[in-house]
């Protein structure tokens, strides 16, 4: 009978320390952050930029992208760490690979609503510019140049 009591405690005493790890994981952003990357092609008139997205679970394939673009895509952020997507840019003979989100990165995208953020990619000719949202106008920071 007193050692069933104690499991019961015991049982919740880690129940409760498993949904406290769960809170603390999801961050500010709750547990279901949806996210939407955007990448704007600012590159000068009649550039082809191709774009090659993907994640651990996804391949968005390869796209070609013209000058005042957007391209963008949504995912929900996993809970359990880890979300990240890279892209690998071509354009005049250049091309380049890097994240363009991550847990570190989506701490610096901009929020919407409560769980809905939104993160910037500029594409210009001398480099790749970094934003949090569209309005109020990203403030872009320059992340990475063409050249690794
Ligand atoms: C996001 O991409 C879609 C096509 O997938 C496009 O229709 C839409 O205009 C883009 N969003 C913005 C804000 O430009
Ligand atoms: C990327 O560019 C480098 C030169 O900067 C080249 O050696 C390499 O083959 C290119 N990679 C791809 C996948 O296009």
């Amino acid at each position: 009978m007193g050692e069933n009591m104690i499991n019961l405690e015991t049982n919740f005493f880690f129940s409760l320390i498993f949904l406290l790890n769960i809170v603390l994981m999801a961050g500010r952003h709750g547990l279901t952050a949806r996210f939407n990357v955007h990448i704007i092609d600012n590159l000068p008139p009649n550039s082809k930029l191709i774009v090659h997205c993907q994640s651990h679970d996804d391949d968005l394939g390869y796209k070609v992208i013209n000058p005042n673009d957007d391209f963008n895509f949504s995912f929900n952020m996993k809970l359990f760490g880890g979300t990240l997507f890279f892209c690998h840019f071509w354009w005049n003979d250049q091309n380049i690979s890097f994240d363009v989100f991550n847990s570190h990165i989506a701490e610096k995208c901009g929020e919407i609503d409560g769980d809905h953020l939104e993160c910037y990619w500029k594409v210009q000719k001398d480099g790749f510019y970094f934003g949090a949202r569209r309005n109020p106008p990203p403030n872009y920071e320059k992340q990475h140049d063409w050249t690794q």
